[in-house]
């Protein structure tokens, strides 16, 4: 069996998966804290991993980037895989006063500027894509047992990253804390198909003050993110 995108057998892919937009961070993932990693994909060479951590299956697929590449991974590894949680791990660019690089965020929320929840709804019904709270609530105190404080709250998932209209001071004003590009259609798919969907980030890079972090920087707290998205993976 494969589908369009992913050429794993059924079976092959955890019912538990993390999904990096960048498909070398697959790869390190899966080497890096999987045991017994084993690639099951590299279509467009975008690359998915099965392995096991402390000892419970799962799979880190790599996703792309933007709403429309996402969707594709995740309505496969749901409806033909069996995809049961899925997590978002990935980078966002901080917005807020309140965020600061390199701080792990979790997005409760995910508004954004795409046109899917119309696309799905019609144009008078504003439907809020969430976190699943299981998930939430569980990542929240793993961060806490980890003792890397994880900020919550609502973020935007949108269409541009290079976007020059895009209003950051009202998106600011309405508490929006972060802007990154995928999270808002893993929520709506995992609303569609009734599984279970986390986004997870670490800050990039900061609207507010043109900050990046470095890449050693970068990498540190993206292990921090990893490590709570397994953790709760693994107990959901
Ligand atoms: N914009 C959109 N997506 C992003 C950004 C950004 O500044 N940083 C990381 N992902």
């Amino acid at each position: 069996m494969s589908t369009p995108h992913i050429a794993a057998e059924k079976g092959e892919i955890a019912e538990r998966i993390l999904l990096p937009g960048d498909p070398l961070r697959a790869k390190f993932i899966a080497e890096n804290f999987l045991e017994n990693p084993r690639q099951y994909t590299g279509i467009r060479n975008i690359l998915g991993f099965t392995g096991t951590y402390k000892g419970v299956p799962v799979s880190v697929q790599g996703t792309g980037m933007g709403i429309p590449s996402i969707s594709i991974y995740v309505h496969e590894l749901i409806t033909k895989y069996d995809g049961k949680k899925l997590f978002r791990v990935g980078t966002c660019g901080g917005m807020h006063p309140d965020v600061h690089l390199r701080d792990v965020l979790i997005a409760q929320a995910a508004s954004t500027d795409s046109s899917i929840i119309r696309n799905i709804f019609g144009g008078s019904i504003n439907f809020a894509p969430i976190a699943d709270y299981e998930l939430l609530s569980k990542a929240v105190a793993n961060a806490k047992k980890l003792n890397l404080p994880a900020r919550v709250g609502n973020i935007i998932s949108v269409d541009r990253f290079y976007d020059e209209e895009i209003d950051n001071e009202k998106l600011r004003k309405y508490g929006i804390l972060a802007v990154e590009m995928e999270a808002a259609a893993l929520y709506v798919l995992a609303a569609q198909f009734h599984v279970q969907a986390l986004a997870l980030f670490t800050v990039s890079d900061h609207l507010l003050t043109g900050e990046s972090s470095s890449a050693e920087e970068r990498q540190t707290s993206f292990n921090d993110m990893i490590k709570i998205a397994l953790e709760t993976a693994i107990e959901a």
